[in-house]
């Protein structure tokens, strides 16, 4: 039945089969970029997690390996980080030590033990063979507080003015809505030195935090922390939004955050973008960050086989002044510029007439339009299922709404079917921006350069996909189309 084909995505990562959430234990080391992920060996149901594997030379093409870090009896492996030093053991460096004496890059993990008597702790394991295989610290777990809901381990560096690196560790205790501040000259032992939070609504988790330095506007004497956090509800929530990302912009001595201004502002406001976090040691010092496109709310009923689970585009974060604020703009990596820069853009006058195009569904639609001789402008996106997406952009409230809808998607969960909808920065007769990317099941809209993304999952049906271009008054549009033939991975 059409409704029911979900074609596997082709520049974006899903394992071969079975279940996948989070992403864990991103690192760039030499030349690889390596993905974990959650995931469960034995089925497509979130259980028995484990850390998958993947790695990638240029974050588009992914190479599935075997399991790295494997739940047993009693204890699964949730979420957690990765950390590359130099092959002396636990020697402070500041990341460049790739090329220490004998060539090699000790790999540290640190994920949760979450033991099947309710108990979640921090524990550690390392890699001297780049990542393939792990040996567990015999003094696991190495951070214990006894609590039930203490997880997600993510460390970063933090280097002071003398160019001394330390490492900070972030954890959540996710009922309390904390994130719980560890430092340590080695990784090995660590200091509890803040709580942040709790803040913002209750009735939520707290999960997956991280902190990036990034430079407001480019300025390298303007570095601002970005604290990430994804929040879950908890029992009967009305709200349909379910899981979702979120930061705050804020300072950080090495010892705690300190907000700009104490509220989380909604990083992403698709339904499906979760527990993203960014790479270690990526190459100049860049925040590359992968999410989890899915949401608890319906992850488990969503029908793509023999894989359920799929990571994001590889999104570089940067801080932007917009209209005098601060914004978090996320942008995809290198691959997507690359792939529509060898691409011709048509011009479209939409008004009179709709303007039709066919998509492969394995697609990037980079869309520049000027509101003031178009007027609101709407794109169709249609397959083979009983099911419709509609972007549109309303110039008088400069909002951009994506809505998922039909027959199709309302079949997968009640919340399944949904309106985005987002006030870009800035008036709504400027000239903008607007890049799709479908990838089978994964919609992805980056609007002005990344200030504002709305990600989601879709239900199309098989490709081809019609693509249908409308706008209120003749100005043209233009339209920079790429399709992409090559499937990433075999399916
Ligand atoms: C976030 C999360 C984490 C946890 C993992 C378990 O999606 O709930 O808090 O470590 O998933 O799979």
């Amino acid at each position: 039945a059409p409704n029911g084909h979900v074609p596997r995505p082709r520049f974006h990562f899903t394992p071969q089969r079975n279940w996948m959430n989070d992403p864990n234990g991103l690192v760039y080391d030499r030349g690889l970029w390596h993905l974990y992920f959650q995931y469960n060996p034995e089925g497509a149901d979130w259980g028995n997690m484990s850390w998958g594997h993947a790695t990638s030379p240029d974050l588009r093409h992914w190479t599935e390996h075997e399991v790295a870090l494997r739940y047993r009896d009693g204890e699964q492996v949730f979420s957690g980080s990765i950390v590359a030093t130099g092959a002396a053991a636990g020697a402070a460096d500041s990341g460049a030590g790739h090329d220490s004496a004998d060539g090699g890059t000790l790999l540290t993990a640190f994920y949760t033990s979450a033991y099947d008597d309710d108990h979640q702790a921090q524990s550690r394991a390392t890699s001297r063979d780049g990542g393939y295989t792990w040996q567990p610290d015999p003094q696991n777990p190495v951070l214990d507080r006894g609590t039930s809901a203490f997880r997600d381990p993510k460390v970063v560096r933090v280097t002071d003015a003398a160019g001394a690196t330390r490492y900070v560790m972030l954890t959540v205790e996710a009922d309390d809505r904390q994130v719980l501040f560890y430092a340590s000259p080695d990784l090995r032992t660590w200091e509890h030195v803040s709580t942040f939070g709790p803040l913002g609504a209750t009735g939520v988790v707290w999960e997956c935090p991280d902190l990036v330095p990034l430079a407001v506007d480019g300025d390298p004497d303007d570095i601002r922390w970005v604290l990430l956090l994804s929040t879950n509800p908890v029992g009967d929530d009305p709200n349909p939004d379910g899981s979702s990302m979120h930061y705050i912009v804020g300072s950080f001595d090495g010892v705690s955050f300190t907000p700009d201004v104490a509220e989380l502002t909604r990083l992403d406001h698709g339904r499906d973008f979760y527990a993203g976090v960014t790479f270690d040691s990526a190459p100049d010092g860049e925040a590359i960050m992968l999410a989890w496109m899915s949401n608890w709310r319906y992850a488990g009923a969503f029908p793509s086989s023999p894989w359920r689970g799929a990571m994001s585009l590889p999104r570089r974060m940067s801080l932007r002044t917009v209209a005098g604020v601060v914004r978090l703009v996320q942008q995809p990596v290198g691959f997507v510029g690359e792939l529509l820069a060898g691409a011709e853009a048509s011009t479209f006058v939409g008004a009179s007439q709709p303007a039709d195009f066919t998509l492969s569904g394995h697609s990037l639609v980079e869309l520049a339009w000027d509101p003031a001789s178009t007027g609101a402008l709407r794109l169709l996106l249609r397959g083979d299922a009983d099911a419709l997406v509609e972007l549109s952009h309303e110039p008088s409230s400069n909002v951009l709404i994506v809505t998922r809808g039909g027959a199709a998607m309302e079949a997968v969960h009640p919340n399944f079917p949904s309106t985005s909808t987002v006030v870009l920065p800035g008036s709504g007769d400027q000239p903008l921006r607007l890049l799709v990317s479908l990838d089978g099941h994964l919609l992805e809209v980056f609007a002005n350069d990344g200030e504002a993304t709305v990600s989601n999952l879709v239900l199309l049906g098989a490709g081809p996909i019609l693509a249908t271009l409308i706008t209120e008054l003749p100005g043209p549009i233009s339209a920079t189309v790429v399709d992409v033939t090559v499937p990433d991975v075999a399916t």
